[in-house]
């Protein structure tokens, strides 16, 4: 599997960076909302400490997705799509690119203002981005869960327009996104 992007298929970095994403972000729902409504209970904390270093590793993993796609364009998109619908597609994407940035950052903030010391995977101390600021916590509470909102539901317009083109437009959006497990008969090595 080539890793570039090509003229027109996805490339096996971009791939592996989607939906090695794509996972972390499902997981990182469910652990924030389950976090937040479980007893206070040790498992709490734990669902708290997955939750921060899960979040840290996806801030990490979107800067590098980030700076890799700076030097490697989108393949075209299907010729059938009108320009709207081409703007309206880089919209939603740039918009995730925007929450996926975002939600780790605002969460890193509110932390920090909250003032909790936090060892990420138990090992790595998370260093403060703000100082301890009470009247900070609660509107960065606020955001984080108003954006954790929007994404989740920016991501089922994403996975509906994919699905949308795969089974309604009969194009090869989301097959050239998909990892291509078998080579095609004829194809070289
Ligand atoms: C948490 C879940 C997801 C997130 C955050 C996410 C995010 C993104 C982003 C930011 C892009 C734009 C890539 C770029 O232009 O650099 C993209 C592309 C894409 N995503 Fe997702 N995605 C998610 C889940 C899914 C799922 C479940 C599907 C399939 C049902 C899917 C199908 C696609 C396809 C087909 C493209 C390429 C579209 C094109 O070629 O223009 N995504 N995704
Ligand atoms: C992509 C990254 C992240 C996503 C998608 C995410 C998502 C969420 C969600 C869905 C909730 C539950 C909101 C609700 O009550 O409905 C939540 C809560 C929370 N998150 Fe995150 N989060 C991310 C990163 C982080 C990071 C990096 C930290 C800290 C270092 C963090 C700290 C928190 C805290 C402290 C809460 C509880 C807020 C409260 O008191 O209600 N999050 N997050």
């Amino acid at each position: 599997m080539s890793q570039d992007n090509r003229a027109t298929d996805w490339g096996g970095t971009a791939k592996t960076f989607h939906w090695l994403i794509a996972f972390l972000i499902f997981a990182q729902l469910v652990l924030g909302w389950e976090a937040v409504h479980w007893p206070l209970t040790p498992t709490k904390i734990d669902l708290f400490v997955w939750h921060k270093s899960l979040g840290m590793l996806i801030l990490v993993l979107v800067v590098l997705r980030l700076l890799w796609r700076i030097g490697h364009p989108h393949p075209p998109y299907p010729a059938h799509m009108k320009t709207w619908e081409k703007r309206l597609a880089a919209g939603v994407h740039a918009l995730l690119y925007v929450l996926l940035l975002a939600m780790p950052i605002s969460g890193w903030m509110l932390n920090s203002a909250a003032h909790v010391p936090v060892r990420l995977f138990w090992l790595v101390p998370l260093p403060p981005l703000v100082g301890p600021d009470r009247a900070l916590v609660r509107p960065l509470v606020i955001a984080h869960v108003l954006m954790g909102w929007t994404l989740a539901v920016l991501i089922a317009v994403h996975i509906m327009a994919a699905l949308y083109h795969h089974f309604v437009r009969r194009d090869r959006l989301l097959v050239r996104m998909l990892p291509r497990l078998r080579r095609r008969a004829g194809e070289g090595v």
